[in-house]
């Protein structure tokens, strides 16, 4: 209906109802008894992180314990992510001639892609969502085919978080008696990026429906930023969801399904969902650290070492990505791909 315009055009044409393609089943949907208002993921000041090691026991203990957690003073600009915000109100601000022409049938690469939904071809029910997906190749590459509107900011927004990343890792592997990030760790853990721009517009029935749908990132780490509307839930105890506030200049973190495997589940990767919004429009933008496509992951020999048995086997990363992508989102079912 929407083509190149994605939801955000549906939202536009001021909607009565909710198109029913939309409509998700009840179990999908989340209701305010699920809600635990009283639980919040930990907040880590990383200000004093080069002479306090509190701050690196921290982050480890919250990648053991929640998956999920926000970081401030994490050396990021303010700057930084205003601009990053802004560009991604501005692509998706574009004229639908100009968003139509990074759809997939129309992208000048598969590193370049604007979408909507999730996996529409595989989901009973969509979601309402659209994105702009970019995966990392090089700087030429990006200035040769990334959206101008949007181009440099995100480029410089991947730049400057790439020492917090460094640090981020660096302590987790260090907890996991990985002494050295050598090249081929290097690999395995951050060896390629993907970031997309998330647009939610806003949503008649907001409660029918999903933004994003339950389900585990494939990733190393996820680095969020977010906006100031909510609306992102993690997977608590018993089945209940917890809500991750907006907190003005902070980023959120969490643990992928590869950190998960590579720990051999001491780290957790933890289900997350967006509820759509009945009044606002939300943008997020992710930054997806990965393995490289062409990586090999399985637990780590130095967690193994002390005879512990190894809970996933080796697969490829670009096999793992494909299987994630080739279904509806499922909660943590991809992971079973690696057992
Ligand atoms: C996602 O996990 O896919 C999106 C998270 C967000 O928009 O907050
Ligand atoms: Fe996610």
């Amino acid at each position: 209906i929407s083509k190149g315009n994605g939801v955000k055009g549906l939202s536009e044409m001021g909607l009565k109802s909710l198109p029913k393609e939309y409509i998700q089943p009840l179990e999908e949907r989340m209701s305010m008894s699920q809600i635990m208002p009283q639980e919040s993921i930990p907040i880590i000041d990383m200000s004093s992180w080069e002479d306090d090691p509190n701050v690196a026991e921290s982050i480890c203990n919250a990648a053991v314990k929640w998956g999920f957690f926000q970081i401030t003073n994490h050396g990021v600009p303010i700057e930084v992510l205003e601009s990053v915000k802004e560009a991604t109100h501005r692509f998706f601000g574009l004229p639908a001639e100009e968003k139509r022409k990074f759809l997939k049938e129309n992208s000048p690469s598969n590193n370049v892609r604007f979408g909507t939904s999730f996996t529409p071809e595989a989901e009973k029910a969509l979601e309402w969502k659209d994105y702009l997906s970019l995966f990392y190749v090089s700087e030429d590459e990006a200035s040769a085919l990334w959206p101008p509107v949007c181009r440099d900011q995100v480029l410089e927004y991947m730049k400057s978080s790439e020492a917090v990343i460094k640090r981020l890792l660096e302590a987790l592997m260090k907890r996991l008696n990985v002494k050295e990030i050598d090249e081929m760790k290097e690999s395995v853990l951050m060896g390629s990026k993907r970031i997309n721009l998330n647009y939610y517009p806003t949503c008649p029935n907001p409660e029918l429906t999903v933004g994003v749908g339950r389900h585990s990132d494939v990733s190393t780490l996820t680095i969020l930023l977010q906006d100031d509307i909510g609306g992102l839930y993690v997977k608590g105890d018993n089945d209940r969801w917890i809500h991750v506030p907006p907190v003005s200049g902070s980023l959120v973190i969490n643990v992928g399904d590869a950190l998960q495997i590579m720990s051999n589940g001491r780290y957790k990767s933890i289900e997350h969902r967006v509820v759509a919004n009945g009044s606002k429009n939300r943008i997020s933008v992710p930054i997806f650290v990965n393995p490289r496509p062409c990586d090999m992951i399985g637990p780590f020999p130095e967690v193994l070492e002390g005879g512990e048995e190894a809970a996933y086997k080796q697969v490829l990363y670009s096999d793992y990505v494909k299987h994630f992508f080739s279904k509806a989102h499922d909660g943590k079912n991809t992971v079973e791909f690696a057992k």
